[in-house]
């Protein structure tokens, strides 16, 4: 079925194609049994799906990537898709509107997307009233970033701020500091940089009833050494897990033209291009952590193969993006289906 509505979809600039998408996903929930319909369509069951990771008991490892539902606005119907959890965000302090259209550009030869959104978003005290709203049943995953016009050495407020209002919404929570669309923020991933932010957030999160587990998303473009530096400040700073990884800025191995590329410009490249270095860097941090620090893979997942792939290098969770954009609705459950 969606061999069939996708090339019309794909007629539609990304944008707006995910904005109808994003419609019609929220008229379910204002029709009655919908969602429930949903769920008995596209999900999938099985004994050796759950998985306990930091605590926290995922009905199954394939979760919906952070960038997607980045408004809390149709998680659960999402959940209903398949998805085991639900990464909302990335939420700023403040409403943003990210950089000027179009930022969202399909490379279809080499199934793959380059976006430059720059964390557009309805700002946290918006979401949380989303989320109020409409009680969640699926995990969610909080993924928090800064304001584009806060500046790097005061970017630790934007995090604390945001990340105490979300506290008794989310499930867990993600830092993300290497988006490559947002000026200067991957420059974030320096050890004293992330010391400011995870310093202020664990001590935090001491002060809670609740213990909500807070990950870091990281870059695929890091060079060894900083990767290095980042896996020991996660372990001693109290952190839980890392998420690997966040889009590239890479070109390298397309096939689409130069001239395409050079029209599009900047931007952050997902999809397939970036399976093979997502594999290397997680089978580096699963070495690195004697498998003892939770990874979520993702990155280039196009195929349930792929997922499974994943998974054998040392993730403990996955997630997917660019591979449900080209490959539909079904693809969590086709995923779920393979691996068990
Ligand atoms: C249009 C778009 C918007 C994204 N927005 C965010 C975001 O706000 N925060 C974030 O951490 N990652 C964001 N991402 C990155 C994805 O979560 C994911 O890490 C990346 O796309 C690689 O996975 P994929 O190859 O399955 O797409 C975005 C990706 C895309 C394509």
């Amino acid at each position: 079925m969606y061999r069939i509505i996708r090339p019309l979809l794909f007629l539609l600039p990304p944008e707006t194609a995910h904005k109808l998408a994003f419609r019609a996903l929220a008229l379910m929930k204002y029709i009655p049994f919908a969602t429930r319909i949903l769920r008995m369509l596209f999900s999938y069951k099985s004994s050796s799906l759950p998985r306990q990771v930091m605590g926290i008991d995922f009905p199954n490892p394939v979760g919906l990537a952070a960038g997607l539902d980045k408004n809390a606005e149709v998680y659960n119907q999402l959940g209903a898709l398949g998805f085991g959890f639900v990464e909302i965000g990335s939420v700023t302090l403040a409403p943003q509107e990210g950089n000027p259209k179009p930022r969202s550009f399909r490379l279809v030869k080499d199934k793959a997307l380059i976006n430059r959104m720059g964390i557009n978003n309805y700002g946290v005290k918006q979401i949380v009233r989303n989320i109020q709203r409409d009680k969640p049943n699926v995990i969610i995953g909080g993924n928090i970033s800064k304001n584009t016009l806060t500046p790097n050495d005061l970017a630790y407020k934007d995090f604390e701020k945001t990340f105490a209002q979300m506290y008794d919404y989310v499930d867990y929570f993600v830092i993300n500091v290497s988006c490559p669309n947002v000026k200067d923020l991957s420059n974030l991933q320096t050890v004293d940089s992330l010391t400011a932010i995870t310093r202020h957030l664990t001590e935090i999160r001491r002060y809670c009833d609740l213990y909500r587990p807070i990950l870091l998303k990281v870059s695929p473009d890091l060079p060894t050494g900083t990767l290095d530096q980042v896996i020991e400040l996660i372990l001693l700073s109290g952190l839980d897990g890392i998420v690997a990884c966040n889009s590239t800025v890479s070109r390298e191995g397309l096939v689409t033209s130069g001239e395409k590329l050079e029209a599009i410009g900047e931007g952050g490249l997902s999809g397939a291009p970036l399976k093979e270095k997502v594999l290397s860097v997680i089978r580096y941090i699963h070495k690195k952590t004697d498998g003892n620090l939770p990874i979520i893979g993702v990155g280039g997942i196009m195929t349930p193969r792929d997922a499974k792939d994943m998974l054998d290098a040392g993730a403990s969770l996955v997630q997917v993006y660019t591979g449900f954009i080209y490959e539909g609705p079904f693809f969590a459950r086709k995923i779920l289906k393979y691996i068990s």
